[in-house]
């Protein structure tokens, strides 16, 4: 029997998507110059059950899977491969239980990150880990990313609120790891090992999530710098002296400029650097007055905090927008996500600056400045070979410098196949030798997401 009528056999027929001109786009995710193949079939499983009958069928057949949530990622490791079963999880998206005294929430992996947040806001709790993309990603796409956003300076990843999880493996057996627990160490920590795996281990298909009692709204303060340095500075002193921002944002000119032309938001585009700064304390109005003038003994021109939390949503709206923004200077982009030791920020960017200049490129930088986490944004001509030339090698130059000063060449949209030559020089010989080991544990047949991480 051939794979489509095997997976029918234990799918419902609305599961089973066979017309390419369908399946072709679920091909990709939103990284740009990543290669993707076509994939034979697309599956929408809507039960535990329906993804063990897939894996089988996989395994049975040595098909190669590509598990997917919402196709934002960022790094191509949702991308398909030619002749694979794209397995998207977008249908298995119910919150199965919100529990206010354990404080978790039990959830499939096709919620999507905003409506889990809002659903659990109602109850008074809070799930922190906020990518720019939430209104469309999904919790499953967010573990396999192990991903960030902007409010992981105060609050941390997606890593640390993944409590237990249950994930169909490559031969279909279910496995259940972690806990509902406040505590727990029951042998190797398994759950953090899914985290970030990008599909490489075993599909997720249902996470226990660690929740916090929602804490006061937010209010936001915008800070204007005349160097990029000079807000660096202000970013390392509001940490070393204590404070503890829900969120600390840095945008450069070109990236305040390409936000004003996409949506006349009228941010002041004379200056060289806007830091954004964020507290969700019981009295945010006097820790922004404490943070506001430390910005302005760090040279900060010109200190506005937020009247009203509308004012704030504004400014946010304004940072979550800029990759989009840059999106539009050119034709194509590349995007970065480096990170540094928060210390050694100024250097990074100052770095990259140095780079846009070698190759002559437009590179614009907003940062989740408080986690050391930047952004650059390669903008090029794809139509271009000698600038398409150069963005891919002052890409390889800003992941370098973030190796140079002790940083990672991903601090949020993992590896995928944008990054797989980079994951080897971060980790070194020993480190890929067992990570590949721990993959052939998973994966013996190495069908889960092939070609993706190493
Ligand atoms: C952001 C995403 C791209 O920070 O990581 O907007
Ligand atoms: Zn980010």
């Amino acid at each position: 029997m051939d794979l489509i009528a095997r997976l029918r056999a234990g799918l419902p027929g609305e599961a089973v998507l066979t017309d390419p001109d369908v399946t072709g786009s679920y091909a990709r995710d939103m990284a740009s110059f990543c290669a993707a193949g076509t994939p034979a079939v697309v599956v929408l499983p809507r039960t535990v059950e329906q993804v063990q009958h897939v894996m089988r069928t996989a395994t049975e057949l040595r098909v190669p899977v590509v598990p997917q949530g919402s196709r934002t990622g960022l790094s191509g490791a949702a991308n398909a491969s030619d002749g694979c079963i794209v397995l998207s999880l977008s249908k298995m998206d119910a919150i199965i239980e919100i529990n206010p005294v354990d404080r978790i929430a039990v959830v499939e992996p096709g919620v999507i990150n905003a409506t889990l947040s809002r659903a659990v806001n109602a109850h008074g709790l809070y799930y922190p880990p906020d990518p720019s993309s939430w209104e469309q990603c999904s919790i499953g796409g967010n573990i396999g990313t192990a991903s960030g956003g902007l409010c992981c300076v105060k609050y941390g990843v997606t890593a640390e609120y993944v409590l237990g999880l249950d994930v169909v493996l490559a031969d279909g057996r279910l496995l259940t790891t972690g806990r509902r627990t406040a505590k727990g160490v029951a042998g190797y920590d398994l759950t953090r090992l899914f985290v970030g795996s990008e599909g490489s281990l075993g599909i997720v298909v249902r996470a226990v999530l660690a929740l916090k009692p929602q804490p006061p709204q937010q209010l936001v303060l915008a800070a204007e710098f005349p160097s990029t340095a000079a807000a660096c500075e202000a970013v390392c002193e509001i940490m070393a002296r204590g404070h503890a921002p829900s969120l600390l944002e840095l945008m450069d000119r070109t990236s305040i400029r390409a936000v004003n032309a996409m949506t006349k938001m009228g941010l002041p585009d004379t200056t060289e650097a806007l830091l954004l700064a964020a507290f969700d304390t019981p009295d945010p109005a006097a820790d922004l007055a404490a943070v506001g003038a430390l910005c302005t003994a760090a040279g900060a021109t010109d200190v506005v905090p937020a009247e009203t939390p509308a004012e704030s949503d504004l400014l946010l709206q304004a940072r979550r927008l800029t990759l989009t923004a840059l999106e539009q200077l050119k034709s194509a982009t590349m995007i970065d996500d480096v990170c540094v030791p928060r210390s050694r920020l100024a250097a990074m960017l100052e770095g990259t600056a140095a780079i846009a200049e070698k190759y002559d490129l437009t590179i614009g930088v907003c940062a989740h400045a408080g986690d050391g986490n930047t952004h650059p944004t390669v903008c090029f001509d794809a139509a271009d070979p000698d600038e398409s030339r150069r963005a891919r090698a002052s890409f390889d130059d800003i992941m370098a410098l973030g190796l140079e000063l002790g940083g990672t060449i991903t601090g949020e949209h993992g590896v995928g196949v944008l990054k797989k030559e980079w994951l080897a020089r971060e980790l070194g010989p020993v480190g890929l030798e067992l990570q590949r080991g721990i993959k052939g544990v998973f994966d013996p047949l190495g069908l889960l997401n092939p070609g993706k991480l190493f």
